[in-house]
This record gives C-alpha cells, sequence and structure tokens, in this order.
C-alpha cells in the first residue's frame, strides 16, 4: 500500500517561561501512515500531538526532520491542496448557517459556485446535517459543531484528513456519530489521521496506531499486533457461595444484590471456581475473560514515565 504521509526523525523544541527555557518536546518522531488507513495517533496531555501536527501542516517549523506529503516535501503547496483538517479548537463564525459557513471555506479554496452548491450539499449529507443546514451556528450544539467541522475538513476533497482530537468533548452518541463518519470517509477512500486520548474509540476505528509518549514514539503498528491476546484475568459474577470461600481462588468483591464478583489471575483456577459454586448450589451469573485493551498498554507504557 503507497504511503501518504511520512514523518521522519522530528525534532521541535520551544522556549518558554519567564526566563526562556528551553524544552525537547518531539524527540525524533518518525511514523507513516499508508493510503486508505485510519491512524491513530495516541498519547497522554502535552505529549506532543498537536505539535506534530502543526508540523505536517506546515504551521510551524521542525528544527530537524523530514515530512512528505504524497511523495512531495510537505511545505510543496500541491501537496497541501491534499489535505484537509480540523483544529483541536475550531472556531465557528456564530453568525453564519452551516451551508454558508461551507460555502465560504469552498469559496477560499477556489471552487466554482455550482461545484460548491453540489459538494456542500453532499457533504451535509455525509454528516447527517441537512435538517440543520439553514440554521446559524450558533444554535448548534457541540455534536452538531463538531460534524459541520469535520464536513469543513473534506471541502476540498482531501485525500488526507487530519483531525485533531475529534471526539473530545462529546458524549457517547456524538462520539458514535463522528465515529461512524470517520468510517463512512474511510469508505471513500480517504485516510484518516487522528489525534485522540479516548482510547476505546481508537481501538473500535483505528487500523494502525503510534503512542507518543515524553516526546517519543513507544509503539506503532497494527493494533491486533500490539494488543496481545493473552487472558489478564476472568471475571466471574456468581451468587450464593461466601466470600470467603471464594476468596481462596482470587478476589471477590460483594454487591448488595447478593452477587459477588470474583477477579480470577490464574486461568487454572476457574474450574475450580465453577466446581464451587455447583457444591453449594450457587449460581454462575456471568464469566468474562480480559484480554489487554489499548487502555492496558496504554498505561503501561505512560506511567513508567
Ligand atoms: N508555542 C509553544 N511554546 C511553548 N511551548 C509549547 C508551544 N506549543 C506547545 N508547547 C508545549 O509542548 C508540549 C506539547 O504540547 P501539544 O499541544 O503538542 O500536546 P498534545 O499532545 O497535543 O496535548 P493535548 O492532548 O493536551 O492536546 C506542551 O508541554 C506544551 O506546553
Ligand atoms: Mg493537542
Amino acid at each position: 500500500m503507497s504511503t501518504i504521509l511520512s514523518v521522519d526523525g522530528l525534532r521541535k523544541t520551544f522556549s518558554s517561561g519567564f526566563i526562556p527555557r528551553r524544552q525537547e518536546i518531539l524527540k525524533g518522531i518518525s511514523f507513516s501512515v499508508a493510503a486508505g488507513e485510519i491512524f491513530g495517533y495516541l498519547g497522554p496531555n502535552g505529549a506532543g500531538k498537536t505539535t506534530t501536527i502543526n508540523c505536517v501542516l506546515g504551521l510551524i517549523f521542525p528544527d530537524a526532520g523530514r515530512i512528505e506529503l504524497c511523495g512531495r516535501p510537505h511545505l510543496d503547496p500541491r501537496s497541501k491542496t491534499k489535505v484537509g483538517f480540523l483544529p483541536e479548537n475550531p472556531y465557528f463564525y456564530d453568525y453564519l448557517t452551516a451551508r454558508e459557513f461551507l460555502d465560504f471555506y469552498g469559496q477560499l479554496f477556489g471552487i466554482g459556485s455550482d461545484a460548491r452548491r453540489s459538494r456542500v450539499a453532499k457533504l451535509l449529507t455525509l454528516v447527517d446535517m441537512e435538517r440543520a443546514a439553514d440554521l446559524p451556528l450558533r444554535k448548534f450544539s457541540r455534536g452538531m459543531l463538531q460534524r459541520i467541522g469535520l464536513a469543513q475538513a473534506l471541502i476540498n476533497e482531501p485525500s488526507l484528513v487530519i483531525l485533531d482530537e475529534p471526539l473530545g468533548g462529546l458524549d457517547p452518541l456524538g462520539r458514535k456519530d463522528v465515529r461512524d463518519i470517520i468510517l463512512r470517509l474511510r469508505g471513500e477512500g480517504k485516510t484518516v489521521l487522528l489525534s485522540s486520548h479516548i482510547l476505546q474509540d481508537i481501538e473500535m476505528i483505528c487500523d494502525r496506531v503510534a503512542i507518543l509518549v515524553g516526546g517519543r514514539i513507544l509503539s506503532q503498528g497494527r493494533l491486533i499486533d500490539l494488543i496481545s491476546e493473552k487472558i489478564l484475568f476472568t471475571e466471574i459474577v456468581v451468587s450464593g457461595v461466601g466470600e470467603k470461600d471464594l476468596a481462596a481462588h482470587g478476589e471477590p468483591l460483594s454487591a448488595q444484590s447478593g452477587r459477588t464478583l470474583l477477579k480470577v489471575y490464574e486461568d487454572s483456577r476457574v474450574p475450580a471456581v465453577l466446581d464451587l459454586v455447583r457444591d453449594r448450589n450457587g449460581k454462575v451469573h456471568s464469566l468474562l475473560p480480559r484480554t489487554q485493551t489499548l487502555e492496558d498498554l496504554f498505561v503501561d507504557m505512560v506511567r513508567p514515565q
């Protein structure tokens, strides 16, 4: 598969404070995004995700490193026309309607009026906002604004769409809507680079991820390769068996409902728990082996820093 974005050895230092102190924020970042994939750029607050994106977009200049977009240096004007961008905290001009807002961005890209009209209509459909198309943006909820922001990032029909924290501040329904739109983009053959620290969302939609901690990429690859299938522990919910008896096999936690959640860390002990419940005429309500999640991997990497 062809590479649409490659970042190689990126370094960036900022000076800040009253007595300026230099701090290296990006310490030699390398990653590449292949055409047609959804690439998740993960990292804790302050890791340097937005700084990386700003370098890729040519908004700030790195101290060292190479960035190529569609096989050309990233500052080449021809590369930029291929990129769409939704910033972390987008600004929306409140008094425009959704349709006028998108039309305005279309004009900035020099798209003719007929093409603009049909493109705006298509994008409003893509983000499910036809019904609110003629309402001023000040009446929009955060979730609706985010969808209009996504449409704006697509106005120039980019091959690569860069979304900085597109799921931030959204409720679970809003997150699902935005996730679905991102998946739809991949369906249309677009490539998406998104930064986030909402790990479940990344886990659900990204093909590959890079994990940035302290200015370095500590891990990158396909999610299925990064996360091991190993069972970490098994959660068994039982009733009719005393907590003391269960404690011989794992960590019990009783609820008022009379049910006990038992965490069993040794796989080989699971059958013994089931035998115990049968002996006491108890009941097994659920049994759930927990494998590693992206969150486990993330916590393991971030904590030692
Ligand atoms: N222009 C700047 N001048 C000085 N320091 C900066 C500048 N821009 C960013 N930084 C610092 O660089 C670090 C990384 O910031 P950045 O915004 O890239 O992190 P992030 O990973 O996007 O975090 P978040 O998840 O909170 O958005 C922070 O410590 C920030 O204070
Ligand atoms: Mg950021």
